[in-house]
């Protein structure tokens, strides 16, 4: 049983929405429930963030964090490699695929993961994944466990897909679905946006709460129950995205890391990723928009510039330190968004170009919360051929360019 009308009103006029019961009488009474549900579960204090976002995201000191570059990597190879396929033998190592985000850029209703990448024959994004993963279940002669983290948007649709597939060959017990939470958005000025009548429009959180997700779907327990000490975090968009690469589990472990970061070094200095660096004496990642004059033309003692390797979105995580860090919050970012709404003659409005924000924490502010960080370089060609759009940058296209060059038939 959730809060009751006078109840709900309460809540909302504390925050200056009570325009969300606008059509309050015109529901059914499935539709007043849900909503009167919505209403008592929804985070609106997060909403303020909009109205102050110059106290959001101060930086602090940042200064040079090195690498491990592939000449050393290369020559420890051996040792890394078994190191990470003992742990992985040992049933110490998880893989958590992002895929909660609605994939607007890439503009199709489906879950991202459903794209289908092939030309001759189907090759779903999915099934790319699922083939890097089980290179490494083949190598270690050991299934590794896999969690997925969807969102309500489309979780069904990511189950369907997947079990449809038979998990494109995976093995079902291993393989394991929670959600994220939701996240409320608004206009310009604060006013939450009704996406239908009965419901006020929310968005996927970012991907920086997968572990608190995790936890609240009980599946740490599972976590806890097999032992697994290191969870591998990755996107979902990157179809040569090596998972559990046990070179990069053994040169974490070997270093004695908490988390390891795979890194690709820059193209040019202003390229527009995240670089990895210190901030403040601990491990973080400065934005491309945040990198100075100053910062990209720094050079380290052999005169390579210093902040010159960008992270991907694959992270090996202790979690032991996730654990430790669980009552932290992280910093919430406000993003401008396109959201779809019911204006106030009741009709539903689409619109082409931004018109609220939406309210996200992001993986990358994580790194921040960390002891100790390992950046490991890995081949750009090899390892990191994102899918954020149709064409251009980072597209089907070069993604395709990028898989045909190692060797995937299409
Ligand atoms: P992106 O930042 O590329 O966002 O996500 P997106 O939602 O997929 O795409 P756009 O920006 O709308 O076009 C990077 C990774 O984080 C996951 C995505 O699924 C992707 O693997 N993610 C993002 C989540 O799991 N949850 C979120 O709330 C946001």
């Amino acid at each position: 049983m959730s809060i009751t009308l006078s109840e709900a009103r309460e809540k909302l006029k504390t925050y200056g929405q009570e325009h969300v019961l606008r059509y309050y009488e015109e529901l059914s009474e499935e539709e007043k429930a849900a909503l009167l549900a919505q209403i008592e579960s929804s985070d609106m204090e997060v909403i303020d963030s909009c109205r102050h976002q110059e106290e959001l995201g101060q930086r602090g000191v940042i200064t040079p964090l090195a690498a491990m570059q592939l000449p050393e990597i290369q020559a420890n190879m051996e040792d890394f490699t078994a190191v990470g396929l003992e742990a992985i033998r040992g049933g110490k190592v998880g893989a958590v695929l992002l895929a909660g985000g609605m994939g607007t850029r890439l503009g199709s209703d489906d879950p991202k993961g459903v794209y289908n990448v092939g030309i001759t024959r189907d090759l779903y994004i999915f099934e790319c994944l699922v083939h890097n993963l089980m290179d490494v279940v083949r190598r270690a002669d050991a299934w590794i466990h896999l969690f997925v983290m969807t969102s309500d948007k489309n979780h069904e649709a990511t189950v369907r897909f997947l079990t449809e597939h038979a998990f494109f060959g995976y093995k079902a017990e291993y393989v394991h679905f929670f959600t994220q939470k939701m996240a409320l958005a608004v206009d310009y000025e604060g006013k939450i946006y009704l996406e239908e009548k009965g419901k006020m429009a929310s968005s996927p959180n970012g991907n920086g709460g997968w572990f608190i997700s995790l936890k609240d779907s009980g599946l740490l327990d599972l976590v806890h129950r097999e032992g697994i000490q290191w969870l591998n975090v990755f996107a979902v968009d990157n179809v040569l995205q090596k998972i559990a690469d046990p070179c990069f589990v053994g040169a974490t472990i070997r270093k004695n890391c908490v988390v390891g970061a795979k890194v690709v070094r820059k193209v040019t200095p202003d390229e527009k990723v995240g670089a990895i660096c210190l901030e403040d004496g601990r491990p973080s990642i400065v934005e491309y928009y945040d990198m100075t004059e100053e910062l990209m033309a720094a050079k380290d003692e052999n005169g390579e510039p210093s902040y010159n390797f960008g992270v991907i979105l694959n992270y090996l995580f202790s979690v032991a330190e996730l654990e430790r860090i669980l009552a932290q919050s992280l910093p919430l970012h406000v993003v401008e968004k396109k959201i779809p709404y019911v204006n106030e003659a009741g009709e539903r409005v689409k619109p082409d170009a931004p018109n609220g924000y939406k309210f996200e924490n992001l993986v990358l502010d994580m790194i921040h919360q960390m002891r100790s960080c390992l950046p490991f370089e890995v081949v750009r060609e090899k390892e990191f051929a994102p899918i954020k759009n149709r064409t251009g940058i980072d597209s089907v296209e070069s993604a395709r360019e990028l898989l045909r060059q190692n060797g995937v038939e299409l």
